[in-house]
């Protein structure tokens, strides 16, 4: 199993290209099942979650070709309807399939994702607004088997914000009969850049970017070309990563406007931030200082930083509170850096983070995705050495983290 070896303790400095958004590329590779013609994908990040959506693609009959960060699907001839337990457990957003299937082909068998490191994490809401469109949807072994000969527009309310319900929804109403009014949606980026696509595909959506949003359904949807939006968890990650460490670096390929929210904060922690359209430079040259913070949908902070945060107030000045409001059990990458020297005691859903001069190293295990992060700021802090095992969490999600730090002078390598 792959580990990365961190010996901490230097300033970051340079510049890092930000890949594109796997919470975007996701979604968008599901909605080429929507289309006989082919679908151009453009700044698809090179990372494990994609090759599993691609593999999953695949077995359901949809030809995909990749050329380095551009992908080119075609599935006019997809004829399994299906997503199999066995890519659907190592990727929960294997259930963007359902929609799509259901809509283009009457029928589908998508395997039910179960629990997760970070929560139960259900997909009621899934269900509930595709069979609100007029699908009949059943339980069988373990996979979700819906059908609905023609699905039909409904006003659909979601009593929760989900982004993936949300997405799937969408989809499946883009080649209903009539007009879906999807009501608390999610109002995230990486939504609107699916309606975006979904768009140039021919579909009719407005509000996108909104909590109302009316998608009119068409006959059909064609060939189109796309390119992904930057992921914000990554730039979020390297801009925390810089405050805590100290340094200065830019940030291209960005989108600043995505993440007031987290640039507030790292603002309020200290450090200097100055944004054009798609470019971010950060400079930070003291200790941080402790900043409060709670997760909630977008536009507010968002959970997939929250632990990034924590690493960060691990080493700031002062006591931090951080209230994580999604998901239940989001604080795995406590106990972690506790190894490492932090003061962090959980109170419910509450972290209260009491900043310490230093962090030393030791050997950590990741859990999830975005604990993985965590663990490699604290590495990149801690003085001495800091293993991080099991990083094939960290594959999912960061496009080439270690070669990206290494460029801007961190001490990191990657172990067999
Ligand atoms: C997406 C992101 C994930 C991010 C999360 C919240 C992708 C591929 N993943 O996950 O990185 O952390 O949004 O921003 O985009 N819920 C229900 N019933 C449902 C659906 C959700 O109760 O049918 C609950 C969940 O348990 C959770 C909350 O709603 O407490 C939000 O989850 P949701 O937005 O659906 O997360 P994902 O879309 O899975």
């Amino acid at each position: 199993m792959q580990k990365l070896r961190i010996r901490g303790g230097k300033p970051l400095c340079g510049t890092v290209r930000i890949s594109g958004a796997k919470n975007a590329a996701l979604p968008i590779l599901c909605a080429a099942i929507l289309s006989a013609g082919k679908l151009t994908l453009h700044n698809v990040p090179q990372l494990n979650d994609i090759g599993t959506m691609l593999k999953l693609l695949e077995q359901m009959g949809v030809s995909t070709r990749r050329e380095g960060e551009t992908v080119i699907l075609d599935a006019a001839n997809l004829t399994n309807a299906a997503a199999p337990y066995g890519l659907v457990k190592t990727m929960r957003a294997s259930i963007l399939a359902l929609g799509p299937l259901l809509a283009r082909f009457g029928k589908a068998r998508v395997s039910l994702p179960g629990g997760c490191a970070i929560g139960a994490r259900p997909v009621d809401l899934h269900i509930k607004g595709l069979e609100a469109m007029g699908a009949i949807i059943t339980i069988e072994s373990g996979d979700i088997l819906a059908s609905a000969a023609k699905l039909k527009g409904a006003h659909i309310f979601m009593d929760i914000v989900t982004v993936t319900g949300t997405e799937n929804l969408m989809m499946a109403a883009t080649l209903a009969e009539g007009i879906t009014v999807l009501e608390n949606a999610a109002r995230e980026p990486e939504v609107v850049d699916l309606a975006e696509c979904l768009i140039k595909m021919g579909a009719n959506i407005h509000g996108h970017g909104s909590d109302v949003i009316t998608v009119t359904g068409v006959a059909s949807l064609q060939f189109a070309d796309h390119t992904v939006m930057p992921d914000r968890i990554e730039t979020g990650t390297f801009l925390a990563a810089v405050t805590a460490t100290g340094g200065d670096v830019h940030l291209t390929n960005a989108a600043p406007r995505t993440l007031d929210a987290v640039i507030e904060k790292l603002r309020d922690a200290g450090a200097t931030i100055t944004t054009t359209s798609d470019e971010i430079h950060v400079v930070s040259n003291a200790r941080p200082k402790a900043v409060n913070l709670r997760t909630a949908p977008y536009p507010a902070f968002p959970t997939d930083m929250q632990a990034q945060f924590i690493a960060l107030n691990a080493i700031a000045d002062g006591t931090a509170i951080v209230t994580e409001t999604i998901f239940e059990n989001r604080f795995m990458h406590v106990q972690e850096l506790v190894r490492l020297g932090a003061k962090i005691d959980i109170e419910g859903n509450t972290a209260i983070v009491a900043g310490a001069q230093k962090l030393t190293g030791a050997t950590v295990m990741a859990t999830d995705l975005r604990a993985s992060a965590c663990l490699v700021i604290a590495g990149l802090v801690a003085e001495g050495e800091t293993i991080v095992d099991r990083i094939y969490h960290l594959d999912r999600g960061y496009d080439h983290i270690e070669t990206k730090l290494l460029a801007l002078g961190a001490d990191i390598e990657r172990i067999n």
